[in-house]
């Protein structure tokens, strides 16, 4: 091979190696490329191989287009590199390209489901008044559910409350009078407890509910009577139902309390004229309540001659229900957004 062949295989290996480059997908391929033309056992130092054989005065020449194929191929691998990366950073630029102009996404801010609003407000007064939340298990044993609250076996008041039963002999809870005696239990009184929760009553249709939300009051201290019932309820009565709301107690039975009251407050819609909502009436029965029964005392070891004290028990879903204008219970529980919205 002469000089002007040396020069031309020069040529043609670095436009063959220019066309490879610019075929190449990424850098890790380019590099590749440009080794197997420059790299100590490539292409070129292949040929170079010949110089050897070259008369002396060609071997400058031969050098000199040594030279220039290299940095053809050089050239072309750095501008290879350069469009791959514009390119990379183009196609980023689509993929994570952001419209500032769409219109944001509203998060709602929700008060709260209707009947923990009204929990809450419920809860809030009697804490306000010194009460403590206190809680049971929805699952319980007729001992705390009915037996320890003077509802001995067969007792027919039992039948009142239509008892989901659980093959293992406990129950779930009618109501939240359980934590009454579970905290007379655990406490010495004083005790002056709010207790919040579900219960369950085999029982359904537009007011009643399988399960449904009471709220217990119990207060126990030396020295209580009727009237601080009356005055609790009478201060509940207007701080939730506004200024001035008159409450009557209708005498009742409960096995848990003695004497016993049905607890009406005076309608609010009507003011106690008498409408609709409260059957002409003007009242609105919406507590159960009562001086705690000596033999819930005694089956909870608090001395009835030394303590007395009083419980109420109401329904959350009823007043929300009167408070709100809500006239079908399954409202509540069906997750019906537009209907939750309005609250
Ligand atoms: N536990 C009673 C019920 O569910 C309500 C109540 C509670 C009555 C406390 C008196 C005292 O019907």
């Amino acid at each position: 091979m002469n000089v002007e062949e040396l020069e031309g295989r020069l040529t043609e290996l670095a436009s063959e190696a220019v066309a490879h480059l610019a075929e190449v997908a990424d850098r890790e391929n380019a590099i590749q490329v440009k080794n197997r033309y420059l790299g100590r056992k490539g292409s070129v130092q292949e040929l170079m191989a010949v110089l050897r054989e070259l008369p002396h005065e060609d071997r400058r020449r031969a050098g000199q287009a040594s030279n220039r194929c290299k940095e053809a191929i050089e050239e072309a691998f750095r501008e290879r590199l350069d469009d791959l990366a514009r390119q990379e950073l183009e196609e980023r630029m689509v993929a994570e390209a952001l419209d500032v102009t769409l219109p944001g996404r509203r998060s709602t801010l929700s008060l709260g489901h209707p009947l923990r609003q009204v929990e809450r407000d419920l809860i809030g007064i009697f804490a306000e008044m010194g009460y403590e939340v206190a809680e049971g298990p929805e699952i319980e044993e007729d001992y705390y559910n009915f037996e320890a609250l003077n509802f001995p076996p067969d007792h027919p008041a039992r039948d009142m409350q239509d008892t989901f039963l659980l093959t293992d002999g406990r129950l779930l809870r009618t109501h939240t009078s359980p934590v009454q005696v579970r905290t007379m239990h655990a406490y010495e009184p004083p005790i002056r407890i709010i207790s919040p929760g579900r219960v369950y009553r085999c029982d359904s249709d537009l007011t009643h509910s399988p399960v449904f939300h009471q709220i217990e009051g119990l207060l126990v201290d030396r020295g209580i009577t009727l009237a601080h019932l009356k005055g609790t309820l009478t201060t509940f009565a207007e701080r939730f139902f506004g200024a001035g709301t008159a409450i009557r107690l209708r005498p009742s039975y409960f096995p848990f309390t003695e004497p016993s009251a049905e607890v009406d407050v005076e309608c609010f819609f009507c003011g106690g004229d008498g409408c609709r909502v409260c059957s002409q009436t003007g009242w609105l029965e919406i507590l159960g309540a009562g001086m705690v029964d000596p033999n819930v005392f005694e089956a909870a070891g608090i001395d009835p001659d030394v303590y007395s004290g009083f419980a109420f028990g109401l329904g959350v879903e009823r007043i929300a229900m009167l408070k709100q204008g809500i006239n079908d219970i399954r409202r509540f529980f069906e997750n019906d957004l537009r209907f939750l919205d309005q609250f």
